[in-house]
């Protein structure tokens, strides 16, 4: 299989699919070794942008706009359940790869297509991250304090780039007690545990908008450093 790969003998083509942005961790693709890779062995690349459409990139279009790799990207794909407050989704690619989608996509065969309020929705948030960057400023001002705040903290963020940052845990139970006092203070996290993550690596998932204001954080700062000292994550 492998060497299929390798000198692209398989009887099909070659589609390589990758996250932009990871859900639980809130790292970025290595993109650009990837494309290259790609093109060296003839693949295609497909990412999947459903938590970077509207925080990536100079005007908030994804991946390959943060990386300048917008025309190496074959096809992308995003959700409108995330930054566009909706729900549904997209996929952009040349129109014939569309088109190929558009008469074999399960879901868009014998299935009802999302309500106009859906879409009315999703084209109003477009407007409003196209002419308000602000907004996106805003958001990375907040990523960034929190990602400093926990790192300096002591807390093992993993690599976290992005509004989504983790708190590694380790143990499931451990996890969820963490989340458990985290949420009877006021703060509300996600805990994250295998399969999600590896196992052994549970985590609290917090994640940030353009919204949270410096107040929120102070708090939410506050009730981490007092609940991971209780529980001994830091010291
Ligand atoms: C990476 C990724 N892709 C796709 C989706 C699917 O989004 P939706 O729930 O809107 O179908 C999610 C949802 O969390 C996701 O994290």
């Amino acid at each position: 299989m492998i060497d299929n790969v390798r000198n692209n003998n398989s009887r099909g083509g070659i589609l390589i699919v990758v996250d932009g942005v990871f859900s639980m961790e809130g790292d970025i693709v290595d993109l650009p070794p990837l494309v290259k890779i790609a093109k060296k062995y003839g693949a295609r690349v497909m990412v999947d942008d459903a938590h970077s459409i509207g925080v990536l990139g100079a005007t908030g279009a994804g991946t390959a706009e943060h990386f300048g790799l917008t025309d190496e990207v074959d096809i992308t794909m995003g959700t409108f359940s995330k930054s566009f407050a909706s729900l549904g989704g997209f996929i952009a690619a040349d129109a014939k790869v569309i088109d190929y989608v558009k008469h074999t996509a399960r879901s868009l065969i014998f299935s009802a297509s999302i309500p106009p309020s859906n879409a009315a929705a999703v084209l109003a948030a477009l407007d409003i991250l196209e002419s308000e960057p602000e907004r996106r400023e805003r958001l990375w001002k907040n990523a960034r304090r929190m990602q400093k705040e926990f790192r300096d903290l002591g807390f093992n963020v993993g690599n976290s780039a992005t509004p989504i940052v983790p708190i590694v845990v380790g143990d499931d139970l451990d996890a969820f007690a963490f989340w458990k006092e985290l949420f009877d203070n006021g703060v509300f996290t996600n805990p994250v545990i295998s399969p999600a993550v590896p196992p052994g690596q549970a985590m609290i998932r917090t994640s940030y908008t353009a919204n949270h204001t410096d107040e929120q954080l102070d708090r939410v700062v506050e009730v981490m450093a007092k609940v991971g000292r209780a529980k001994g994550l830091i010291s």
